[in-house]
């Protein structure tokens, strides 16, 4: 894990747009299986910017995401169709953005604040604690640490607005206060159990 100070280069993009979209807007890969109404609610963010259809980008990559976990080529592609756009127009997006993730991440998801607050009460030792324990990999270009089994999964955030209990973690969508290294086992062995 990096120290405070380290100097993190910025995402590399981990497709290739040429070797993941030969076929241009042309879509290759294949689709999962959508979700009763998906379909429907993405057509219905789209009618929220009449304007231009590309101001939906951003919130179909959320929608797909949070549908499916992470952003594969075969979204890319849908998306981009749907929005009469190249598969690199969202390509491009979703390695800019670090809150997209182009992998699959862990079943449990902790996230560990780095702000001054929490970085000076522990929270890049705590980040090391969670990911030696959940014996994750290490961080991709998204700055995601997942364990090989796909269990967990362990990343930085920033400031989650409770500065005056840090260090703060979130694990899924519960949020967690003045986490000891201690705590830190004691909330494992709870979402593990
Ligand atoms: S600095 Fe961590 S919650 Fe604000």
């Amino acid at each position: 894990m990096s120290a405070p100070n380290t100097v993190v280069p910025p995402p590399a993009p981990e497709i290739s747009a040429a070797a993941a979209f030969p076929e241009g807007a042309q879509g290759h890969h294949e689709l999962p299986a959508f979700p009763s109404g998906f379909d429907a609610q993405a057509d219905e963010l789209v009618t929220h910017y009449p304007v231009s259809k590309r101001s939906a980008s951003l919130p179909l990559l959320h929608l797909w995401q949070e549908t499916f976990g992470y952003i594969s080529p075969a979204g890319i592609e849908w998306i981009a169709g749907k929005l009469e756009l190249q598969p690199i127009n969202i390509l491009e997006l979703v390695t800019f953005y670090p809150m997209f993730r182009e992998h699959p991440i862990g079943r449990i998801q902790i996230k560990v604040c780095r702000t001054l607050s929490c970085a000076l009460a522990g929270s890049y030792a705590l980040c090391d604690h969670f990911q030696k324990k959940c014996g994750t990999a290490e961080p991709d270009a998204h700055g995601i640490a997942t364990s090989p089994d796909k269990k967990y999964s362990v990343e930085f955030v920033e400031c989650i607005a409770s500065c005056g209990t840090a260090p703060v973690i979130m694990i899924d969508d519960d949020f967690h206060e003045n986490v000891t290294t201690a705590r830190a086992d004691e909330l494992l062995a709870k979402y593990t159990a």
